[in-house]
C-alpha cells in the first residue's frame, strides 16, 4: 500500500514537471510458497487441543496452507475434536480436504491402541503417500507431516525451516528424556545405532543444522526441489529389506533418491512425547503427555490449547489434604500462572497464599512480628547473618502452619513456586500417601522436594514403596504436613529465634549438625521423611540463565542498607539449586 502510495505521488510529482520521465509501479511482493500440512491422528483427543493450537499459531499465511487430515481406529474422541477444529478452520486456511473412518476402532491382531501391527504401519505408509499424493497434484510448493504428539509451540517453527532451503528437513524437538525425531546413526539392517552426534545434538553442545540418516514424526518437505519428486511412503522401495516401518521406509526413500535428511537445533520448536509402549493405554498416553505439557511451562515455547476446540473444565480436587497451599510472592505472577497452570493440568486444587515480601519489610516491622534472629547465626558458605528474604520464607511456612493448628487441619501440603514436577506426580503422590496410611506411620513432615545436604543412603521406611526416613536437607520446595508437626514447629516458638526455614526443619528432626542452633530448641522430636526419589526439584538453577533470586538485593535482616546477595552462598551453586530464602514474599492475608 505504501509502495503504491509512494507511485502515485512520484507519478503526480512528474506531470507537474518536476521530473523529466514518468515511473512505473513497482512490482508488488511475492506470496509466500504454498503448503500442505499433512495430519494422520489416531487416538489423540488428549494431544489435539494442543497440536492443533500450535498449528493454528504458526505465523505462516493461512491462505498459502491446505490441510489434509486423516483419522481411523480410533477408541477416544479423536474424530470429533479434529472435526470441530476443521470445520472452523475452513474459512482460514486455503483448503481442507478431511478422511475420517470410523470404523473398525482396532487393527486385528493388535495389543492396544498404542501397539505398531503391521497392518498399522503399512495404513499408516499409505495415508502418508495419500497426502503426498495429493500436495503433488496440488502444487505444493512444501508438504509439512507433524505427528499428533509433536506440538509445534515456537510459532516461528515453518518459517525457520523453510529459511533453511532443504529437501527433507525436521526440527529437533524437545521430551523430557533423551528421546527425539532424529536418528545420527542407522545400522545396515535399517536400526537404530547410537552414535557419539546423538547427545551434543539433542542437548545443544553444538547448534545447527545437520545432516542425519533419519528424521521423523515431523518433517518438511520442499516439493519444488527436484531430488523429492521420487521420495515415497508406499509402496516402500524395489529393493527393501529394512523392517517394515514407516519412518524406516521413507529414510530408505531418501537415501536411494540421494536426499539427504537435515535436523535443525538451533532454538526450541516445539515437544514430541515418548511414544508409549505396545502394551499402554491411551491414558498412560495422557499421562506422558501432561508432563510434555508442564515441560514447556517450565522450558517454553508454551503449549497453548486450540481456541477452536472445545475442552471440558477439568475436575480438580485436593489428594486427600485438608488444603494445598501455594507460596507465591505477589510481585512474581509469572511463576504464579505457571504453576496453577500446572496444577490445574494435574487436576490439583491448590490456594494461593502471598508469601510475605521480605524485601518490603524494614528492621522496625521485623521487630512488631516478634522476630529475632538465632544467636550466633551465620550462613555456613557466605558468613553473613540471615537476610530479609529468609525472613519473609519463614513468616511464609510459619503462617501456614499456624492456620493449619488453628483451623485443626490434618493435613496440608505446601508447593513453593518454582517448582518442576516429575512425571506422573499426582498418582505417585496418590499411591505414596495411600501406603504411608495403610501401614500406619506416624509422620509429620514428608519432603517431596529437598536438596539432601550429605549424600548417602539414608534408612528406607519399610512396606511404603520409594519413602525414606529423611537426613539433614536444604531447601523448602515442597512437602506434606501432619497437624502434629505443624504443632510442633509452632511450639518451638522459632520466630523469636529465627534461622532460613530449611534449616531450622533439619534441627527440629534432630539431624541438624550445629550443638548450639539445636541447643535452642529442645524438643527435636519432628518425624521427617523423604520420597525417593524426589516427586519435585526447583525450576530454575542459579546461574541458569532464567534464574532469578528475589532476595539478592534483600538487605541484612537488622540493617537497612546493606544489601546482600544470594550467589555468595554455596546452596545456590549451580548443579545445587537455590534455597529456600528465594521464594519469600509478601503475605497480607493470613
Ligand atoms: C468430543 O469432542 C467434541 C468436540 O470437541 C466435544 O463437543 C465432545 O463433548 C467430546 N466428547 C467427549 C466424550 O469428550
Ligand atoms: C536453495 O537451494 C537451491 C538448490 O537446491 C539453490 O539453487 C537455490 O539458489 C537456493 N536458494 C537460496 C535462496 O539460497
Ligand atoms: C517501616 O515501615 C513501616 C511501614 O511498613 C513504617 O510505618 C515505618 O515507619 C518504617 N520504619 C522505619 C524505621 O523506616
Ligand atoms: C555452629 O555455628 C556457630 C555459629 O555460626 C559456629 O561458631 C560453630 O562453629 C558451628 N559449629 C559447628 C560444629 O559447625
Amino acid at each position: 500500500m505504501l509502495l503504491r502510495l509512494v507511485a502515485a505521488l512520484v507519478f503526480l510529482a512528474g506531470t507537474r514537471g518536476y521530473f523529466a520521465e514518468e515511473r512505473s509501479p513497482e512490482e508488488s511482493q511475492m506470496q509466500p510458497p504454498t503448503v500442505v500440512l499433512a495430519i494422520v491422528a489416531r487416538n489423540a483427543a488428549h494431544s489435539l487441543p494442543y497440536y492443533l493450537g500450535a498449528l493454528e499459531r504458526l505465523s505462516y499465511p493461512k491462505e498459502r496452507i491446505s490441510v489434509w487430515a486423516a483419522t481411523d481406529h480410533n477408541v477416544d474422541n479423536t474424530t470429533a475434536v479434529l472435526k470441530e477444529w476443521l470445520t472452523a478452520m475452513q474459512t482460514f486456511y486455503h483448503h481442507v480436504e478431511w478422511r475420517p473412518m470410523e470404523k473398525p476402532t482396532s487393527y486385528p491382531g493388535e495389543l492396544g491402541p498404542k501397539h505398531w501391527s503391521n497392518g498399522r504401519y503399512e495404513y499408516v505408509m499409505k495415508l502418508k503417500q495419500a497426502a503426498l499424493n495429493f500436495a503433488k497434484r496440488r502444487w505444493a510448493d512444501y508438504i509439512l507431516y507433524a505427528d499428533t504428539d509433536n506440538i509445534l509451540s515456537n510459532p516461528e517453527t515453518l518459517n525457520l525451516l523453510m529459511a533453511e532451503n532443504r529437501s527433507v528437513i525436521a526440527p529437533m524437538l524437545d521430551s523430557p528424556g533423551a528421546y527425539s525425531n532424529y536418528w545420527c546413526g542407522i545400522t545396515p539392517q535399517g536400526y537404530y545405532r547410537r552414535t557419539a552426534e546423538y547427545f551434543p545434538t539433542r542437548h545443544r553442545y553444538r547448534l545447527g543444522c545437520f545432516p542425519v540418516p533419519m528424521v521423523h514424526s515431523t518433517m518438511l518437505l520442499d516439493l519444488r526441489k527436484e531430488g523429492t519428486k521420487k521420495l515415497a511412503f508406499h509402496p516402500p522401495h524395489v529393493d527393501y529389506s529394512w523392517p517394515f516401518d514407516d519412518i524406516i521406509v521413507f529414510a530408505f526413500s531418501c537415501r536411494a533418491s540421494e536426499v539427504q535428511m537435515y535436523i535443525c537445533n538451533k532454538v526450541r520448536y516445539g515437544y514430541v512425547n515418548v511414544p508409549a509402549k505396545p502394551q499402554q493405554t491411551v491414558e498412560d498416553d495422557r499421562i506422558n503427555f501432561i508432563h510434555l505439557y508442564l515441560e514447556s511451562l517450565v522450558h517454553g515455547p508454551p503449549m497453548h490449547p486450540s481456541r477452536y476446540v472445545h475442552m471440558e473444565p477439568k475436575q480438580t480436587d485436593l489428594m486427600g489434604f485438608d488444603e494445598i497451599y501455594l507460596i507465591n510472592l505477589r510481585r512474581r505472577p509469572d511463576r504464579r500462572e505457571r504453576m496453577l497452570w500446572s496444577l490445574y493440568e494435574m487436576e490439583i486444587n491448590a490456594k494461593v497464599v502471598d508469601a510475605v515480601d521480605g524485601g518490603a519489610l524494614n528492621s522496625s516491622d521485623i521487630k512488631i512480628l516478634g522476630v529475632d534472629l538465632l544467636p550466633g547465626y551465620y550462613d555456613p558458605f557466605s558468613g553473613r547473618t540471615l537476610t530479609k528474604g529468609e525472613v519473609g520464607c519463614f513468616l511464609s511456612h510459619y503462617y501456614i502452619w499456624k492456620e493449619m493448628v488453628d483451623m485443626q487441619m490434618d493435613k496440608a501440603l505446601i508447593f513453593e513456586d518454582d517448582v518442576r514436577f516429575q512425571g506422573n506426580f499426582k498418582r505417585r503422590l496418590l499411591r505414596l500417601m495411600d501406603e504411608v496410611e495403610k501401614v500406619e506411620l506416624d509422620w509429620d513432615i514428608i519432603y517431596l522436594g529437598r536438596k539432601q545436604v550429605n549424600p548417602g543412603d539414608e534408612e528406607v521406611v519399610e512396606n511404603v514403596r520409594n519413602l525414606v526416613v529423611a537426613d539433614y536437607s536444604y531447601w523448602t520446595l515442597s512437602y506434606a504436613i501432619s497437624l502434629q508437626g505443624a504443632q510442633k514447629l509452632i511450639n518451638a516458638e522459632p520466630l523469636s529465634k529465627m534461622l532460613p526455614v530449611d534449616e531450622f526443619l533439619p534441627i527440629m528432626y534432630d539431624k541438624h549438625p550445629n550443638e548450639s542452633y539445636k541447643s535452642h530448641f529442645p524438643n527435636r522430636n519432628l518425624m521427617a521423611y523423604s520420597t525417593r526419589p524426589l516427586l519435585v526439584e526447583p525450576c530454575h538453577y542459579a546461574g541458569d540463565p532464567e534464574w532469578l533470586s528475589d532476595t539478592e538485593t534483600s538487605t541484612l535482616w537488622d540493617d537497612d542498607s546493606v544489601r546482600t546477595d544470594w550467589r555468595g552462598s554455596h546452596k545456590t551453586l549451580k548443579g545445587t539449586a537455590p534455597p529456600a530464602g528465594l521464594h519469600s514474599a509478601h503475605r497480607d492475608e493470613l
